[in-house]
């Protein structure tokens, strides 16, 4: 399959990212975990987007093109993939589709997976990641700990809070999203490809997906 998840963050989109590709091998591109991966490995690429990310802003534009232009054409993306926090503005949006046009990539959909304000605070300020930028597994210290407290399940690495999890920096992201990327749903209705879903239930996402995919 080949999709983009729109959503605030916390509304699940790396989740329903996580599930969706145990289905038919598509890979979920995250542009948030290659960043954090690139903060941490103190590329040139990690200097430029860290001020950024830590304050809850958007890494301009033409920094995340140059990532996704290289990403989309990577061998493992010929079984499909779950775009997964991009694009993030109209302008990537814009870039996007001329980019699928040269690469001759017809997308499925673009899903807005629809989720309360308040549970979305209450996501954020308990979500848990794993440190390990190969792996980046989501916890959650309510509804989906690790069996043993901070260490990842599935690689043993510390398990830790985001640097963007401060109160200043979620309020900001929150905000960030409404004025750039919430105008994305009306972009991807206004193309045909808008598929809404409104629930807390990543299962709920993944059957809508499922059907609309034919899978
Ligand atoms: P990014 O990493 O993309 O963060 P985000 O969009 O803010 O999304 P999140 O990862 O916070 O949330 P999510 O929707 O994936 O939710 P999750 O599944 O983790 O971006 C970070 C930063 O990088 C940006 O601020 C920006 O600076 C930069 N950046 C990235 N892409 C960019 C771009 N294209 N352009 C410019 N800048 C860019 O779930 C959240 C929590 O809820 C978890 O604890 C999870 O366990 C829990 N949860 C999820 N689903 C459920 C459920 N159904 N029930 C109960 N709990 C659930």
């Amino acid at each position: 399959m080949r999709l983009i998840l729109l959503g605030a963050p916390g509304a699940g989109k790396g989740t329903v990212a996580k599930l969706l590709t145990k289905l038919d091998g598509s890979v979920q591109i995250s542009t948030g975990d290659i960043l954090r991966g690139a903060v941490q490995a103190g590329t040139e690429l990690g200097k430029q987007a860290e001020a950024f990310m830590k304050a809850g802003d958007l890494v301009p534009d033409a920094l995340i093109m140059g990532i996704m232009e290289q990403r989309l054409q990577d061998p493992d993306c010929q079984k499909g993939f779950l775009l997964d926090g991009f694009p993030r503005t109209i302008p990537q949006a814009e870039a996007l589709k001329g980019l699928l046009v040269k690469l001759g990539i017809k997308l499925d959909a673009a899903v807005s997976i629809d989720v309360p304000r308040e549970v979305i605070l209450d996501r954020l300020t308990t979500r848990r990641t794993c440190s390990n930028p190969a792996c980046q597994a989501i916890y959650n210290v309510k509804s989906n700990p690790p069996k043993v407290e901070g260490v990842c399940d599935k690689c043993g690495s510390p398990v830790i809070q985001r640097d963007d999890e401060t109160e200043q920096a979620i309020s900001k992201r929150l905000d960030t999203y409404t004025e750039k990327t919430a105008p994305l749903v009306d972009y991807y209705r206004g193309e045909g490809l808008l598929m809404s879903v409104a629930t807390t239930s990543s299962d709920d996402v993944v059957n809508a997906v499922k059907k609309k995919v034919g899978l």
